[in-house]
């Protein structure tokens, strides 16, 4: 029984092994919190620290919609929450009704104009300049209506911008001769001619939907969406012009 008490060589290995991977997690963890956890107060409100932090969000939004065409919840999403979210340095907090009854009051109007120009704390269009102005008034639209407004977002897209119906031969028509035009016009790189009933019959055999579908990832030389940067619905009145043209 008396090397009971003695370790093995085995076992004092084993724990300095522990040791030194537990200090080498716990030095980790400490330079993490040193670099990320600590100094927000200090950074978070300079414009450069703001616009730093933003990037990145900014950039994986932009490729979910084209510039220009996002809505208030990707807008916020992407750029607002990051102080909205959790009510950072006094700005009012998503969804707190308290907090934002006070700031509704002012109105929709008032809300935007210091959206985009700053006000306070708030810098102008979130730190984020690459937004439009209807994307930050579609993000304050989002924020306000989350607080108890009835604020209206400005549309995404154009045609149902100016409040139109999406017709085939207006929006769809117009959306052909600006863009499709250039390859289905003369069948270009086979694409389905406008007018080939023969064509278009074999590719609309799967259903509109399908087609539709098909032609937003972009087939071959067709480009996704034919590179038409509008909404879902005017791109569909698009394809609905060339197909009715085709019958
Ligand atoms: C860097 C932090 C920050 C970001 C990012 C940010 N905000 Fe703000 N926002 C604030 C702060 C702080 C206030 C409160 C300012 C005050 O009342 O003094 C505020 C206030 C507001 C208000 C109320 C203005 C008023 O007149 O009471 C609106 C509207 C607003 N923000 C919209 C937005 C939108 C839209 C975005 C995203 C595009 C955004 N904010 C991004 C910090 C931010
Ligand atoms: C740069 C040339 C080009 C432009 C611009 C273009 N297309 Fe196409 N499109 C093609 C080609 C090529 C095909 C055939 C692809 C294949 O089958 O290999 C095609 C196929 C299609 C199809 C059939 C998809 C299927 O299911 O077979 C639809 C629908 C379509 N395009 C719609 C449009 C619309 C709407 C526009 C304008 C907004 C447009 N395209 C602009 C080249 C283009």
């Amino acid at each position: 029984m008396s090397n009971e008490n003695v370790m093995a060589p085995g076992q004092i290995i084993k724990i300095l092994v522990g040791v030194v991977v537990f200090l080498v997690v716990a030095i980790y963890l400490l330079a993490k919190l040193a670099t990320s956890g600590f100094n927000v107060d200090a950074e978070v409100m300079t414009k450069e620290a703001v616009a730093a932090r933003l990037k990145p969000a900014g950039e994986s939004i932009a490729s979910d919609a084209p510039p220009g065409m996002r809505t208030g919840e990707q807008v916020f999403k992407a750029i607002c929450i990051s102080c909205h979210g959790a009510g950072l340095a006094g700005a009012p907090k998503f969804g707190d009704a308290g907090a934002w009854g006070p700031r509704i009051a002012k109105g929709y109007e008032q809300l935007v104009t210091h959206a985009l120009a700053g006000f306070n704390a708030m810098p102008a269009k979130g730190g984020a300049p690459d937004l439009t102005d209807d994307e930050v008034k579609r993000a304050v639209a989002y924020m306000g209506n989350a607080g108890g407004a009835k604020f209206t977002e400005p549309a995404v897209g154009g045609a149902a911008a100016a409040g139109g119906k999406i017709d085939p031969e207006v929006t769809g028509k117009k959306i052909y001769e600006s863009v499709c035009v250039a390859c289905h016009g003369a069948g270009v790189a086979n694409a389905p001619k406008f007018g080939d009933k023969a064509a278009w019959a074999e590719r609309t055999k799967v259903g509109l939907d399908e087609v539709q579908k098909i032609a937003t990832k972009g087939l071959n030389a067709m480009p996704a969406k034919g590179g038409y940067t509008g909404s879902d619905a005017e791109f569909r009145s698009a394809i609905e012009y060339m197909v009715n043209h085709s019958k």
